[in-house]
């Protein structure tokens, strides 16, 4: 099984018309597109030349953004007003394929507020700007780039769920990274007339959000996984009871908040290699993980494969690449977790009995081993 084709096939056969990529076919739950998953599968794309795929997604978030843009006015007024918004007022994490929020009621329990989309796709357009020259497509998104810089200045200081939907009382890390990647992205545009005043401010946002990182989110020498948002007259506050979560790979690569040798940035990898990587490979998510079980998830074991590779240590990346191998079902599928090291076992079947089996194929999956394949490669 040529597991790199069989990646590129089945993020390429899952892709609607429209350019959305559905989280995972297979999965009832995942018949959406979240602008996260989406934005590392379409760089995923662009890395193995399937630059008309990526270009496709990222139009496909312009005119979703453009759709729902007048409610960053709404929220503006809320704000301005003192108002707390409600889950009507923020712009969504996850729509239909066709370009639509969800019509859901349980909203309580599966939040969509969650920021580091926002951020995430406008880094993976600048990264496929930068690799395809496609200043064109640029000028096509001017409006819908505009509508989420201005989305995030207003946000980013708000609770909001993590990038696992979850913990929606506090900031998060990780979220915050996304965003910086994102700001600093379009600060690169500064050239255009078009976005002109918009650059600027997204640069002086993204520096401020580095300042608050570098102040806030560091406890005991590693970068942590939640904060106690600011609140009258207190300063921002580590969440001290949370440990280590490899989504904090995210501060570095490919956010760049921080560079790839920060010690602060080591220590945090180390801790995530001590508490969260099986021998050999496999990461968990975080040590509470209760989510099918708590498994190990095979986007993160390919992340930390990626950040391996580019830090001269290509035999741990290779390494990596093998376990994922491993894991792949016979036809080449890659799941989101695989559970023979589940770290809450009881929590599996409440799980399967809600949702059905673990989401296999999950296109983020295949994505980030392809990126983790080229990252070896190069
Ligand atoms: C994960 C999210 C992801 C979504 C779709 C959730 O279980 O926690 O990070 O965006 O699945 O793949």
């Amino acid at each position: 099984m040529d597991l790199f084709q069989h990646s590129i096939n089945v993020i390429l056969k899952n892709q609607h018309p429209e350019g959305a990529y559905i989280a995972s076919p297979s999965f009832e739950t995942y018949h959406f597109c979240w602008l996260r998953d989406g934005s590392f599968i379409a760089y995923s794309m662009d890395q193995v030349g399937q630059h008309a795929s990526a270009a496709a997604f990222y139009r496909w978030v312009g005119r979703v953004i453009t759709r729902y843009a007048a409610k960053v006015d709404v929220l503006e007024g809320m704000l301005k007003r003192g108002e707390r918004p409600d889950h009507t007022a923020i712009l969504n994490t996850r729509f239909t394929l066709e370009g639509f929020e969800e019509a859901r009621s349980d909203e309580g329990e599966w939040g969509n507020f969650q920021v580091d989309g926002y951020g995430s796709w406008l880094w993976g357009l600048a990264e496929h700007v930068k690799k395809t020259g496609d200043l064109a497509l640029l000028l096509e998104l001017v409006e819908p780039i505009k509508a989420s810089v201005r989305y995030l200045q207003l946000v980013w200081q708000l609770p909001n769920y993590d990038c696992w939907e979850e913990h929606p009382e506090y900031l998060h890390p990780y979220s915050l990274a996304s965003i910086y990647g994102g700001l600093i992205a379009v600060a690169a545009w500064s050239a255009l007339p078009q976005l002109a005043d918009c650059t600027q401010r997204a640069e002086a946002l993204a520096g401020e959000i580095k300042r608050f990182l570098a102040t806030y989110a560091i406890h005991e020498g590693r970068y942590i996984k939640h904060l106690h948002p600011a609140q009258k007259g207190q300063l921002p506050k580590p969440v001290l009871k949370s440990g280590v979560d490899a989504s904090l790979l995210g501060l570095a690569l490919p956010y760049a908040v921080f560079d790839l040798t920060d010690p602060i940035v080591e220590t945090t990898i180390q801790s995530v290699e001590k508490d969260l990587l099986l021998p050999g490979g496999g990461v968990y998510r975080y040590k509470e993980d209760v989510y099918y079980g708590g498994g190990e998830w095979i986007l993160l074991t390919a992340w930390l494969g990626w950040y391996y590779a580019l830090t001269g240590r290509k035999d741990q990346a290779r390494e990596m690449l093998k376990w994922i191998e491993g894991t792949a079902a016979p036809n080449g599928d890659l799941a989101e977790q695989v559970s023979d090291h589940q770290l809450a076992p009881e929590h599996f079947e409440p799980w399967v009995e809600k949702w059905g089996p673990v989401a296999s194929p999950l296109l983020w999956s295949h994505a980030m081993t392809l990126i983790l394949q080229k990252a070896i490669e190069g």
